[in-house]
């Protein structure tokens, strides 16, 4: 089974203060794909899991001064690897271990020392790539439900030789049967005390464990109208009584073939899901970090500007926040906000770094970069606003700014937002000749510009924003 799996990418956090069996760890994996990071302490692993995303995580039963299960607990309750499984990795070989582990929460379990075969395994079934193997009997096992025990002596006299079969002789006993054991299929009796079929299948229908079970209805020659409202209800098929072996046997196998391809199919959606899943997320890490490293770029054009386009993306989400814009929007204004000043590469080098008076031709050179960045981003379709917030967050609210002298919400609102965080940027970074600006100048100076430079919404968020910074966090820091 291993060698048809494909681990290429899967990322597992190991987390074992042993070092030797981490090594050991490393040396099971090697070849199979899965890209393995480890670390020894319970902190680290918290840190690593808040920052980066992993398909599954390891922990070994026994750490210092906390046992694996606790520490299970304590991933869920921080909420650092929602859905991601977690494997159990002790020396614990008593037989109870494992549903010890299984019931506290943790999707598999490998007991030291690790058998390459049985970690896979394991892996695989955490990741939903296959099911396990106590799931798969070799004989498929079939419940038969029926009041009249006749027809369950011939029932299991038809089915004994290819199927693990069990019979019971009411709805209720199939329920109580179904608590504590797994069947591939049932058939089912419709007329019976009690519980009859049809309430039977009412029953599970809700059941996420019993409501995949195939059922085949048992029924007389004139039941034509059950045959409509058990299908109704679920059943895939039905075996007319008084019963022939051989019709039996054939849509009993047909019925579970069918079944298994279902199932097949359903692991290689999980498998391809996943896949896409994990394309989807290494493509928008990629997207970020070539926003970033653009954003670096224009930065690095100007000397006393460092991290001056993160700030101002940062600055500009949290502004989006606050006017509780959607998730997506916030992170497009944070896009918005990291290439605002990207029409800065078209300007000359000595310009932008100029320390003395600039000329008025000077000046007039600077101003161009809002247009130059607005072409620049002109064909990036997938943040149509992107050219939008280049272009005039240089606006002023009262119609003083540049390029186009717009006034009020004629601004387009991306570049109003951006407005208000690049100012307020350019005052809480280092200048040449200047350190960060005081705080409570700073916030003055928003106030002032409030219906001036900035629009009125956008400078109050900022200024609430100002005003929950006790420790005035927010600023270049060198
Ligand atoms: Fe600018």
């Amino acid at each position: 089974m291993n060698g048809k799996i494909d681990f290429r990418g899967i990322r597992v956090l190991s987390l074992d203060d042993n070092m030797l069996d981490t090594r050991v760890l490393e040396e099971l994996l090697e070849g199979t794909g899965v890209i393995l990071d480890a670390t020894a302490s319970a902190e680290e692993a918290l840190k690593k899991l808040s920052r980066e995303e992993y398909d599954v995580v390891m922990i070994d039963h026994m750490m210092p001064g906390v046992d694996g299960i606790t520490l299970l607990k304590l991933l869920r309750d921080k909420h650092v690897c929602d859905g991601v499984p977690v494997i159990a990795v002790t020396g614990n070989t008593i037989t109870s271990a494992k549903e010890n582990y299984l019931q506290a929460g943790f999707s598999g379990y490998v007991s030291k020392p690790i058998d390459k075969n049985t970690l896979l395994e394991t892996l695989a079934i955490s990741l939903g790539f296959c099911r396990a193997a106590e799931d798969k009997p070799q004989k498929s096992s079939v419940l038969v439900v029926d009041d009249n025990r006749m027809n369950l002596l011939v029932a299991q006299k038809i089915l004994a030789d290819d199927y693990s079969v069990s019979i019971v002789t009411s709805g209720k006993a199939a329920l109580e049967f179904l608590q504590y054991n797994n069947v591939d299929l049932i058939l089912l009796d419709l007329r019976m005390p009690e519980m009859d079929g049809f309430q039977f299948m009412e029953h599970i229908k809700d059941q996420e464990r019993l409501k995949s079970i195939p059922i085949i209805c048992l029924t007389a020659d004139d039941e034509t109208e059950s045959e409509v409202k058990c299908f109704e209800l679920g059943a895939v098929d039905f075996i007319a009584k008084p019963f022939i072996a051989e019709v039996m046997r054939h849509r009993i196998s047909r019925t579970l073939e069918l079944d298994r391809l279902r199932e097949d199919l359903q692991n290689e959606v999980n498998k391809q899901t996943h896949s896409l899943k994990k394309y989807s997320e290494k493509m928008s890490r990629l997207t970020r970090q070539v926003f970033r490293t653009l954003a670096g770029t224009i930065d690095a054009k100007d000397k006393y500007t460092n991290g001056h386009s993160l700030r101002v993306a940062e600055y500009s989400r949290m502004i989006a926040k606050r006017l509780n814009m959607s998730q997506q929007e916030q992170e497009d204004i944070y896009y918005i906000g990291l290439l605002h000043d990207i029409g800065k590469i078209g300007v000359p080098d000595d310009i932008i770094n100029k320390t003395s008076r600039l000329t008025d031709e000077e000046y007039a050179v600077i101003k161009t970069h809002p247009s130059i960045g607005a072409e620049i981003l002109d064909k990036m379709s997938e943040i149509p606003d992107i050219s939008v917030g280049a272009k005039y967050h240089h606006e002023r609210y009262d119609g003083r700014g540049y390029p186009e002298g717009l006034c009020g919400e004629n601004i387009p609102l991306v570049a109003r937002i951006i407005g208000v965080a690049d100012a307020y940027d350019a005052m809480t970074s280092n200048r040449s000749y200047r350190d960060v600006l005081a705080q409570d100048y700073v916030r003055g100076e928003i106030e002032k510009g409030k219906g001036t430079q900035f629009d009125p919404v956008f400078a109050e968020i900022m200024l609430r924003i100002i005003d929950s910074d006790k420790d005035y966090v927010l600023r270049e820091h060198k």
